[in-house]
């Protein structure tokens, strides 16, 4: 690979650049940041020491990168985009750390975005120009305004997208432990009858329910995943879209009957959105309403799924615990987030 390439008039103090990145005019490096290969430095940047940005990542004109920033790899920083990294700044105090903010692999941050000091961009998500982002945004969300909001999420890939509807036959569920539940309709002249009961079309005994109606946007309305809760979603009008995700293979189901439930075991990030404007969503569930038992956060989502993914195939294999990689081989997850 080729050297780097490093502008007569830029100011380079670091000896970690990459081959074939390019630092051009006026940019300034400090001497411990670290820069992978084949990076765009435009002019007028200025990086400093506790700075590493992974390989092909793109940062446009007058862009701070500040202590504490993780940039990874294919990352696009649009002009003007701003970085902080002291939540309370008084001039001559300085913090004895800052907090770490992290742009995942794949994100985009729009033109003269601001950014909060301490929080995660996911994997593929995209920061609107002139957004404010004060909180974590998850990945392939696409997030505007001040305060930034999601609006919508990165288009997902035709194969993602799952119609269930009355009459389609079911797509394969590719989400561990999703599962498409059926329950026919019964018509007579007196009219419809769709019913469910435990281990008949309902897969747990309900603690209880909660009906969602009236939502007067398609932008996403719920966004998390349970701990121990088990739920059964059945759109009775109307339609809704519910993304699920297991931490490793991403779908999204297009709910419009009532003879088809789909059921979210623990431990699946489930996204709602694209709700009808006549749209009545009905939700069983296992548990009674408990707040520690939603993970809102999606790299803390991540986390805990790994450590429960592994701990579920150690159960099921009731014998001693295989090395990591033999256990990601074996549950069929490969680690990271293919086909996103
Ligand atoms: C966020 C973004 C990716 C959304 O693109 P999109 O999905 O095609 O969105 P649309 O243009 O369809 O807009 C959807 C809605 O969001 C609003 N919107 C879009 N971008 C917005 C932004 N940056 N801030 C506030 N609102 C925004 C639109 O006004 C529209 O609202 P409306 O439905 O009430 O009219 C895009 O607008 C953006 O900001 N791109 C970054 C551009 C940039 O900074 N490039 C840097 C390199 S030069």
């Amino acid at each position: 690979m080729s050297k780097p390439f490093l502008h007569p008039q830029s100011l380079v103090e670091s000896p970690h650049i990459g081959a074939g990145t390019r630092v051009w005019a006026f940019a300034h490096v400090l001497p411990s940041a670290v820069i992978g290969s084949d990076c765009n430095i435009c002019d007028h940047v200025f990086i400093e020491n506790d700075v590493v940005l992974g390989d092909r990542v793109t940062v446009k004109c007058g862009v701070q990168l500040w202590d504490g920033l993780r940039i990874e790899d294919d990352v696009f920083i649009g002009p003007n985009a701003t970085f902080t990294n002291d939540p309370l700044p008084r001039s001559k105090q300085y913090l004895a750390k800052y907090p770490q903010t992290v742009v995942r692999r794949g994100a985009s941050i729009g033109a003269n975005a601001t950014l909060l000091p301490g929080i995660t961009i996911g994997e593929n998500a995209m920061v609107g120009a002139g957004a404010v982002v004060t909180h974590s945004v998850p990945a392939d969300a696409v997030v505007v305004g001040n305060p930034a909001r999601i609006i919508r999420y990165v288009a997902p890939r035709e194969a993602d997208v799952a119609t269930v509807g009355a009459g389609t036959s079911d797509p394969s569920v590719r989400v561990r432990g999703v599962q498409l539940i059926h329950s026919p309709t019964i018509s007579d002249l007196r009219g419809n009858l769709n019913a469910r009961e435990v281990g008949r079309g309902l897969p747990f005994v309900p603690a209880r329910y909660f009906m969602i109606s009236g939502v007067p946007t398609t932008a996403v309305r719920g966004e998390h995943a349970h701990r121990l809760c088990k739920q059964l979603l059945v759109c009775l009008r109307g339609s809704v879209t519910v993304i699920c995700d297991d931490g490793s293979e991403r779908q999204e189901f297009l709910l419009e009957t009532p003879e088809i439930g789909l059921y979210l075991p623990p431990m699946v990030w489930g996204i709602q959105s694209k709700y009808s404007s006549d749209a009545l969503l009905l939700v069983l569930a296992s548990h009674n309403y408990d707040a520690a038992d939603y993970i809102r956060d999606y790299p803390q989502f991540l986390t805990e799924r790994r450590a429960y993914a592994a701990a579920t195939l150690e159960r099921s294999a009731g014998q001693p615990t295989a090395p990591a990689e033999e256990r990601r081989t074996a549950s069929g997850q490969g680690g990271g987030r293919p086909g996103h």
